[in-house]
């Protein structure tokens, strides 16, 4: 078993271009297309010398960790280590060689970067771009190579231990945040470690669980963002995933790794299994794995370490077939310049910019969910105090729970935002009101990953919820800061339901009874039921696990510096049986979990049967109004090989700046194949000032309209008519327009 638990206890900028971005200029407002840069092979002659100077030992040394976050280099060659992080939220402080303490660095403290939910939030492409290059700087001041990052599966589930991690419920938004990103931090000479390839979308068994998906439901939903990844993002790396798909581990999957990977996507790079994901030497090596990374035990004790050894000695496996694993291990370390390097990026760390970087990504991932009255932004004529209630008011998430954290110098609060933010002649009471309580017993259950998530101790504790009911009755405002944290949501185990943990239901329909100027916010990286309370408060705030400087962005939001302008990356039922995964009674699963629901993943599954969310799939409010004008495509009929160039107005009809998504869905009704009721298939962010209007254009390559035809194994557009909706949200759509496709 994976000893990670002691993970628990603790827990400019020189950048160098070498992708290439196209502009494409339409309307008025810029396109950019972010592209990666393909693997060189014009190292291949050093390479092929370097490799005839190995033994056999030391090429083996290469496919495996020889440390908790290296694999083995070969000094007498010049040959480095290949120095690994774990990643999403931020460059993970030095973890010792060899076991999961913490190596005890004062060097290591870097910037802690928004969840993956709260990037996907932001629903802008340049923000997931600055993302890549401000954690590549990071990582190169802290002379790695590879980031264990992005992590893009699919929210299946809401439930899921890793909801916060990932990004979205829908492929298209996924990908169009991940490419970036990966386009955005591989400039910085390091690696991008796609993870988990693939069908990783549940924590319970995830060592073994056999997951069974149709073949168009893989290719459709849970694969083209892996497929973006490396086809336009270039990703250097993927990691492999824990489970088993369809009968075989993925990190020994030839189906997965050889034939889809590398075969149909042409991927170049190398694939590092999940930390103790191996469970064969030669058939993994073989079906397409590259280097074993670990838990603490000998390293030689791999599985591709002696054991490989012994295996090439007694011809089961040939020196071929290492020479092809050390080749491509090589190239990609000469490729971000580990070796040879000459100008290689040396990047920074914890610097105020990159502070910067995390509050603007910060400020555009906060959603508005409900606004009634003009709630917010908060009006301070006349308020002299402001009560801020709940745990979430100052808890910390930068480091919690099971697996990968950040140790930043820097993590503002919520209550520290608003005490920067706010005037000094207010007065800030403060009650904690819910107190962040476990059983003892379940304690254990954090990382078990044979069980469901930490259980809650739901009462509240009378004298704290006297205290905030005291702050709330004597203050002119209050402020519930509720929701999650990342002990609650974690790795390795799921939640149990979607209720609101610690008692926070009854905290928070007391303070609103008490006080009905109650604002409350929701700090979670995942959904939870908050019907009862959306439908009591007047204003309704959700951010994430949110960064260094998310106090300040959220102080920002609530004061009105800032319009909000993040959008759901997910739907938010009403209730956990909603949700498709549920309803079809297919989740966990046991041994096996078959993912019943199809292709009708989050808002697919809730438009096509016409279920009501609590909040919608793209849905977020500004504090002021847009209206959508002149929809236009710029043909009335194309060719499969063309693109549709949607143009449409966005005018700013109300009193502030603000920022809206212009989201695009096709449907196509007449279709010979089960298909969703909408589909998401462009969007653009955009700027727009009080009182004027800008041009849009969204465009959409007629080949993203395909379907994934299993009997021919291609992707096939039908002919005929589709419907193009315009909206800002899933369900608020505002233009349709018919295009033919011929
Ligand atoms: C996680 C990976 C992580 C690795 C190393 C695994 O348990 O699934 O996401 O990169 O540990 O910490």
């Amino acid at each position: 078993m994976k000893n990670k638990i002691l993970q628990l206890s603790a827990f400019m900028a020189f950048v160098v271009f070498t992708s290439c971005k196209n502009y494409a200029q339409n309307s008025g407002v810029a396109q950019k297309a972010y592209v990666g840069k393909e693997i060189g092979t014009g190292f291949d002659a050093k390479i092929d010398k370097l490799i005839s100077q190995m033994t056999l030992e030391e090429k083996i040394g290469m496919l495996h960790g020889n440390s908790m976050f290296t694999s083995g280099g070969v000094k007498r060659l010049g040959i480095p280590e290949l120095k690994m992080a774990d990643g999403p939220l931020g460059v993970r402080e030095e973890i010792s060689r060899d076991n999961w303490s913490p190596a005890g660095l004062t060097n290591d403290f870097a910037t802690y970067y928004p969840a993956g939910g709260g990037l996907a939030a932001t629903w802008n492409v340049e923000m997931a771009h600055k993302f890549g290059t401000s954690l590549g700087e990071e990582l190169r001041a802290r002379d790695k190579d590879m980031l264990l990052s992005p992590a893009i599966n699919i929210v299946r589930t809401p439930l899921g231990g890793r909801t916060y991690e990932y990004m979205s419920e829908d492929p298209f938004l996924n990908k169009k945040i991940a490419v970036p990103l990966i386009v955005g931090l591989q400039e910085n000479d390091v690696m991008a470690c796609v993870k988990h390839y693939a069908a990783n979308n549940q924590e319970t068994n995830r060592d073994f669980v056999d997951v069974q998906i149709d073949e168009r439901t893989l290719r459709e939903i849970y694969l083209p963002a892996f497929e973006a990844s490396v086809k336009e993002g270039k990703a250097y790396s993927i990691m492999g995933a824990y489970n088993k798909f369809r009968g075989e581990y993925l990190c020994e999957n030839d189906y997965m790794l050889n034939k889809i990977l590398r075969d149909e996507w042409g991927f170049k790079g190398v694939v590092v299994s999940d930390w103790a994901a191996v469970h064969s030497t030669g058939k993994a090596l073989k079906n397409g794995l590259d280097i074993e990374m670990g838990t603490p035990k000998p390293f030689n004790e791999f599985f591709l370490a002696d054991k490989l050894i012994a295996a090439v000695k007694s011809g089961e496996v040939s020196e071929t077939e290492i020479n092809l694993h050390v080749k491509r291990i090589l190239r990609t370390l000469f490729q971000v310049k580990a070796i040879d390097g000459k100008n290689r990026a040396k990047g920074s760390i914890a610097t105020e910019a990159h502070y910067q970087d995390a509050y603007k990504i910060a400020a555009e991932a906060i959603v508005l969910l409900k606004n009634e009255n003009n709630a917010l932004p908060l009006k301070l004529d006349g308020v002299k105090s402001v009560a801020v209630i709940g745990n979430n008011a100052t808890k910390k998430n930068a480091l919690g729970g099971f697996g990968a954290g950040v140790k930043t110098k820097r993590e503002v609060t919520p209550l520290e935002g608003l005490q920067n933010r706010l005037p000094s002649s207010i007065k800030i009471n403060y009650a904690e009101g819910y107190l962040e309580r476990y059983e003892e017993k379940n304690k254990g259950n954090l990382g078990n990953l044979t069980s469901t998530g930490p259980v809650t101790i739901d009462q509240l504790d009378p004298s704290k919820l006297q205290e905030a009911l005291e702050a709330a009755k004597n203050s002119d405002v209050a402020i519930i800061f509720a929701g999650s944290n990342r002990d609650y949501e974690t790795e390795a185990s799921d939640r149990r339901d979607l209720k609101l943990p610690f008692g926070q239901e009854e905290l928070i329909q007391k303070v609103l009874a008490v006080n009905p100027r109650t604002i409350v916010v929701m700090v979670a990286g995942a959904p939870f039921e908050v019907e009862e309370i959306s439908k009591k408060t007047s204003a309704l705030v959700w951010t994430w696990f949110n960064g260094s400087e998310g106090g300040n962005a959220l102080a920002d939001v609530l004061l009105g510096k800032v319009n909000p302008s993040g959008k759901l990356p997910w739907t938010m039922p009403k209730k956990l049986m909603d949700s498709p995964a549920h309803a079809t009674n297919s989740f966990p699963g046991d041994k096996a979990v078959n993912y019943a629901e199809g292709i009708l993943v989050g808002y697919r599954w809730f438009d096509t049967k016409k279920i009501e969310p609590l909040y919608p799939f793209g849905y977020g409010l500004s504090y002021t109004s847009f209206a959508f004008e002149n929809a236009k495509a710029n043909k009335a009929a194309y060719a499969s090989g063309e693109t549709i160039s949607v143009s449409i107005n966005v005018k700013n009809t109300g009193k502030t700046d603000g920022k809206e998504v212009v989201q695009l869905y096709a449907s196509k009704s007449d279709s010979k194949v089960t298909r969703a009721a909408k589909e998401l298939k462009g969007f653009k962010k955009v700027f727009v000032k009080s009182g004027s209007s800008q041009p849009v254009t969204i465009q959409v390559p007629v080949k993203e309209l395909a379907y994934y035809d299993v009997a021919s194994k291609k992707w096939i557009v039908e002919p005929g008519k589709y419907t193009l909706s315009l909206g800002n949200s899933s369900r608020d759509i505002k233009k349709e327009i018919i295009v033919n496709i011929k």
